[in-house]
């Protein structure tokens, strides 16, 4: 049965100084703090097993707030904590020993999506080996990791490109077999001092590995105040 993992650490500093007091992924986008959204689309794909690792000085609010997740129909929550902020592949790395040899779905904790995702983890639970995204057209392709695609396969992922080559942004939504560990092992920092996410992803597609579904709906980010704001909006207009 494949696992779920949220990632809720970093320090939230684009959102200073409302995050001085908290952690980000507490915030309210519209009427429910950040990370219920998350969870709510990992519980509706039928992810029964989920971590959250978190970080920063708040922590244990992450604890009050979802208890052991009887709200979201779950038996428990896993948890765990991530030092510092070396970056979303860091943080992910901290789910090896919750992941036990099984395949993962890793959700962003800022990212909120409108579409189902059940039937790309169905896919991807057949799916022999390697690793699936999802990818969304973007009229700002440049904050993003940016896919460029030939044949019907992605070719490479540019993080942040100054000139994109395509609009389609890799959401936060990552798909994973067991090996996603042994690749994080073998990273070095970026320019910014992170291990990449998006480092991992081109060495599933060097190794040939690597599929995608592109979704229909809305999607956002809501890391920084004007994507914070269209979050809110997103969800007071149309729903979630
Ligand atoms: O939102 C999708 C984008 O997310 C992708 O298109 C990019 O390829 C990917 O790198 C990422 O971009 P950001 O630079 O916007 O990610 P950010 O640093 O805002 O981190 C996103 C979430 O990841 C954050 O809400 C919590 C988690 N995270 C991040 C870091 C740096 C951690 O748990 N630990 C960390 O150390």
């Amino acid at each position: 049965m494949m696992k779920g993992v949220i990632l809720a650490g970093g320090l939230g500093t684009r959102l200073m100084p409302c995050t001085k007091v908290t952690n980000k992924h507490l915030l309210p986008v519209y009427n429910k703090p950040m990370i219920y959204y998350p969870l709510n689309t990992l519980v509706k794909a039928g992810i029964e097993d989920i971590m959250i690792v978190t970080g920063g000085n708040y922590a244990g609010d992450f604890l009050r707030l979802l208890g052991n997740g009887s709200e979201f129909g779950l038996k428990d929550i896993s948890y765990t904590y991530q030092e510092g902020e070396g970056g979303i592949a860091h943080a992910l790395k901290l789910a090896e020993n919750f992941a036990d040899e099984e395949k993962v779905v890793v959700m962003l904790g800022d990212n909120i999506i409108k579409d189902d995702i059940s039937d790309a983890v169905e896919e991807f639970e057949k799916q022999q080996e390697g690793a699936r995204i999802f990818l969304k057209d973007v009229p700002d392709p440049e904050r993003f990791g940016v896919a460029e695609i030939q044949d019907g396969r992605v070719i490479n992922i540019e993080e942040k490109p100054e000139k994109p080559l395509t609009n389609y942004a890799v959401i936060g939504i990552y798909m994973y077999d067991n090996s996603v560990f042994e690749i994080i092992n073998s990273l070095k920092p970026s320019e910014r001092g992170e291990l990449e996410i998006t480092d991992v992803n081109n060495e599933y597609i060097r190794r040939g590995t690597m599929t995608y579904s592109i979704i229909k709906g809305w999607w956002t980010d809501a890391g920084t105040f004007d994507s914070l704001y269209r979050a809110s909006k997103l969800v007071a207009e149309y729903g979630l």
